[in-house]
This record gives structure tokens, C-alpha cells and sequence, in this order.
């Protein structure tokens, strides 16, 4: 695996991949790599002859009073194991790469980056779509691969790249659970022993929905109910919010009456770690 850390190196080794007609498959990631990611790689392997990663903490997508400068970046752990994975090229780019002195380029996607996690984190996605539409340029990935455990992100990035012609296919990996169903991620290093033992409860909540949804349950406020009181009943976690929206536009819904998702996320009350997930409830079948 080659691990570059410049514009200039991606782009030659681009036109490398494409002089020998290649397709190459990418993966945008933010490092601290856990399983989830890797099943990206897993899904990027079957699909394409090069896989390229890039690691990058980007600045943009995180407000001043959230976790950027404590977000974990074990780099040489990340480079051992998106080697091990199957990565041929691993992208590290600098800020001063990414973000030059005076850059004052960016994307907003409008509407459905106000709602939900817009709402917690105002300017979230337009970083994140400035910066993986930078990525992709940089790149030039026949294929991009993101997880679903950030369904909104992958509803940014979707409407992102249909409306603004961007020629690549993206391609969206089921979320990676442990085996009590927490959701991997990055930022389960920072909860306490207690909250990781409470953390099964987001899902158990999310699954008792599903189940009443399964048998026949359609009104939004009684799925989100059941989840409600699962976690109210833990005590373990303050509700930031818990929703039933349009899988395509992420507006609230009142009734699942076509493809949705029922989205939670909550906060952890030591270490103050925000908890999500989701599930898709298809009103539409
Ligand atoms: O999902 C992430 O890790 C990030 O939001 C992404 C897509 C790598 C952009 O920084």
C-alpha cells in the first residue's frame, strides 16, 4: 500500500490507474478505523481493481465547541489496518493541502442539511459535502463507498452529486454492529465503562419499533413512542431526538406510508458522547 500525503502524488497516481484502464473504488474516512470501515474496503475489493482511502479529520465539518481536537487519529494503527484490508493507496492529505490560506469555496445542499443533525449541528454538512466533493475531484474514484450508519450524510452526499453532475456511482454499506447491537464508531473510545454497558439500549428501542412496525404499526408518534420510553425507562441517555423521515428528503413524516427511517440520537451523560442510529422502516413495500 502506497500512503501519500499531497494533491500532486494523488493525481499522478490517478493517471497512473487510468492509463491501465482501472477502475478504482474510494473510501472517505476520517481515520480510527473499526470494522465498519473495513467493510467498505471489503465491499470496494469486489468491485474494483484499486482501492484508495483517504484518512482526514476535516476541520470544516466540526463546530468550535465539538470534539475536532480530541477526535482519535492512531495513524499508524489506521495505516496497518487499511493495509491489512486491501487498501492500494491511502490518502493523508494536510490542512494546508486541503484548506489553503483565503479558501472560501464551499458546498450547501440546502434543505436537507436543516433537518435533524442540522438542526444539532448547523454548518455539519456543509462541511462534509465541501470536503468529500474535494475528496472526490482529488480522487476521480469510478465509485465512492459510505456507511448507512450516517443515513443523513449519505442523503446529503446523494442529492450533492446527482445535482451537481458529479460522475461517480456511490455505493451505501449496511451498518456494522457489535455483537450486543451497539453501532461501531469512531467515537465509542470516549464513553465510560457504564455508558458502553447502556449503550445496547439504543438499538433494543430502535428493534421494539421495528417489531411493532412489522406488525402493522404506521403512525410516526406511536413508533416513536415505543422508542421513547425504552430509553426513558433505561434512564441512561438524554434524547437529543428521535424521528420518522422520508429516506429521500429526511422531512418528518406523520405515518410510514413510503421508504422512511426511524433516526435516534442521544447523548451519554458522563462523557457527553452523542449515540446514533437508525433503521429503515419501509411503508412503501
Ligand atoms: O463519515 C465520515 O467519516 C466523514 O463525514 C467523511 C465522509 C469522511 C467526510 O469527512
Amino acid at each position: 500500500m502506497e500512503t501519500i500525503h499531497t494533491i500532486q502524488e494523488m493525481r499522478q497516481l490517478r493517471a497512473r490507474f487510468r492509463a491501465a484502464g482501472r477502475a478504482v473504488g474510494f473510501i472517505p474516512t476520517m481515520g480510527a478505523l473499526h470494522d465498519g470501515h473495513l467493510s467498505l474496503v471489503t465491499a470496494a475489493r469486489q468491485e474494483c481493481s484499486h482501492v484508495v482511502m483517504s484518512v482526514y479529520v476535516n476541520p470544516t465539518q466540526f463546530a468550535p465547541n465539538e470534539d475536532f481536537s480530541r477526535y482519535p487519529r492512531p495513524f499508524e494503527l489506521d495505516r496497518a489496518r487499511a493495509e491489512e484490508a486491501g487498501c492500494d493507496v491511502l490518502f493523508a492529505p494536510t490542512d494546508a493541502e486541503m484548506y489553503p490560506a483565503r479558501f472560501a469555496s464551499y458546498v450547501n445542499v440546502g434543505d436537507v442539511t436543516e433537518r435533524l443533525e442540522g438542526v444539532l449541528r448547523p454548518d455539519h454538512y456543509r462541511g462534509v459535502a465541501t470536503v468529500v466533493l474535494k475528496l472526490i475531484n482529488i480522487v476521480q474514484p469510478e465509485k465512492a463507498y459510505f456507511g448507512q450508519k450516517d443515513a443523513q450524510q449519505v442523503v446529503v452526499i446523494r442529492k450533492m452529486v446527482d445535482e451537481l453532475n458529479v460522475p461517480v456511482a456511490l455505493e451505501v454499506v449496511p451498518t456494522l454492529r457489535h455483537c450486543d447491537g451497539v453501532v461501531m464508531s469512531s467515537r465509542n473510545v470516549f464513553l465510560t465503562a457504564r455508558e458502553r454497558e447502556h449503550a445496547p439500549v439504543i438499538s433494543q428501542g430502535l428493534q421494539r419499533a421495528r417489531d411493532a412496525f412489522q406488525a402493522g404499526a404506521r403512525d410516526a408518534t406511536v413508533l416513536c413512542d415505543i422508542v421513547r420510553e425504552c430509553y426513558e425507562r433505561s434512564g441512561a441517555f438524554k434524547v437529543e431526538y428521535i424521528a420518522v423521515a422520508d429516506a429521500q428528503t429526511f422531512e418528518e413524516v406523520a405515518a410510514v406510508d413510503r421508504p422512511t427511517l426511524l433516526l435516534v440520537s442521544c447523548k451519554t451523560p458522563e462523557s457527553g458522547t452523542r449515540l446514533l442510529d437508525n433503521v429503515v422502516l419501509d411503508g412503501a413495500r
